[in-house]
């Protein structure tokens, strides 16, 4: 058998809380220590894991050889730099920051510093998404000609989030844009659509509804629609059209039971991120392990997580500006 990673981990909100359980059940991760700006936070959620918890960043660093990052998205580029800096590989939660300079640096830091920089993408260790990328770069579909993605939560996170967030295109629409290029290539045009139904949103500067039209340098068409409180339940499906066959991943339920009366029929349906994602989250993790131990590079690095970035920054200038927006396509640091 082989030796667990020893993870240390940073931010235990909403989502560092489900890799605080995931490090801690993890085959090949093990939680070394935790640690949150909030230090009763951190008390709690070691005590219940029976983990260390630390008071400091620094103190977690020199707990174990890697570090994750689930910490608001405008503190992770300095933490990534520190963590690097000491010689410790780090997962970090998407994106890497709200501004692209900064991520840039992260990203330099960690390529010089010769450690596994993995960023929280977390549909592309989704069992099903696997399934259909591997399928679709083998060339089973044919030409891409259509690709489709929706991403839609229940209910909106809380203000205090949404004040950090960066904005709905860096922190919801930029999970389909990296399903977009791991699944079809590159993107060269992309045109966005706004709306706040909550005027929550609209107080703040932000959205909470998108529809965004992409142009792949192939030639394929893309279409993604989002929502901060689709109110039924939360959606995340993906469909990939080809000349020669069609993959498509749907919304899935929590149990196979329906129950049907005259004319009809209902079932449940998941409320969160973490039912739907529940073995990607754990395989994200694993993921990373097996790149520190092997060598090998992060199947979603710095530099797809800065591409990424690139295209919702394109996105949310569409929306500003009413305009198709040309992307490069470079994919790189400059
Ligand atoms: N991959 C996904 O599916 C997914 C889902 C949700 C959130 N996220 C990302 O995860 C990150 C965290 O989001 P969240 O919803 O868990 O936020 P959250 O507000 O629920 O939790 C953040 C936690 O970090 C702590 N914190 C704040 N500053 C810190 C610092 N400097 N050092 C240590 N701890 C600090 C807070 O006290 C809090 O406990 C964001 O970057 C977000 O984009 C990813």
């Amino acid at each position: 058998m082989t030796a667990r990673l020893p993870v240390a981990l940073a931010g235990l909100g909403r989502m560092g809380r489900i890799h605080a359980a995931n490090l801690a059940r993890g085959s090949a991760v093990r939680l070394a220590a935790v640690h949150d700006a909030d230090p009763e936070v951190a008390r709690s959620v070691g005590e219940e894991l029976d983990v260390p918890w630390v008071a400091t960043f620094d103190d977690l660093i020199d707990a174990a050889p890697a570090v994750a990052i689930s910490t608001p998205t405008g503190t992770h580029a300095e933490l990534i730099v520190a963590a690097a800096e000491a010689g410790k590989h780090v997962f970090c939660e998407k994106p890497i920051s709200l501004d692209r300079a900064t991520a840039v640096a992260a990203v330099e830091a960690a390529e010089k510093a010769g450690v596994v920089l993995q960023v929280g993408f977390h549909r592309r260790f989704d069992p099903d998404w696997v399934v259909a990328a591997e399928r679709i770069h083998a060339g089973e579909l044919g030409e891409v000609t259509l690709f489709r993605t929706t991403l839609r939560d229940m209910n909106p996170p809380n203000p205090a989030f949404l004040a950090h967030s960066g904005g709905f295109f860096a922190d919801v629409t930029v999970h389909d844009l990296d399903v977009a290029r791991w699944l079809v290539g590159e993107v060269v045009e992309v045109t966005a659509h706004g709306a706040a139904s909550d005027p929550a949103f609209a107080e703040i500067g932000d959205i909470d509804t998108a529809v965004v039209v992409l142009r792949f340098a192939n030639g394929a068409l893309g279409v993604i629609d989002n929502s901060r409180s689709a109110r039924y339940g939360y959606e995340c499906s993906t469909e990939v059209m080809g000349t020669l066959a069609t993959a498509r991943v749907d919304g899935a339920h929590r149990h196979n039971y329906e129950w049907r009366t005259p004319g009809w029929a209902s079932r449940d349906l998941l409320s969160n991120f973490g039912e739907r994602h529940r073995l990607a989250y754990i395989a994200e993790l694993e993921a990373f392990a097996h790149s520190v131990g092997s060598g090998e590079p992060a199947k979603v690095d710095g530099r797809a997580a800065l591409a990424a970035f690139d295209l919702a920054a394109a996105a949310e200038r569409s929306y500003r500006t009413g305009l198709p927006v040309t992307v490069d396509g470079r994919n790189g640091l400059s």
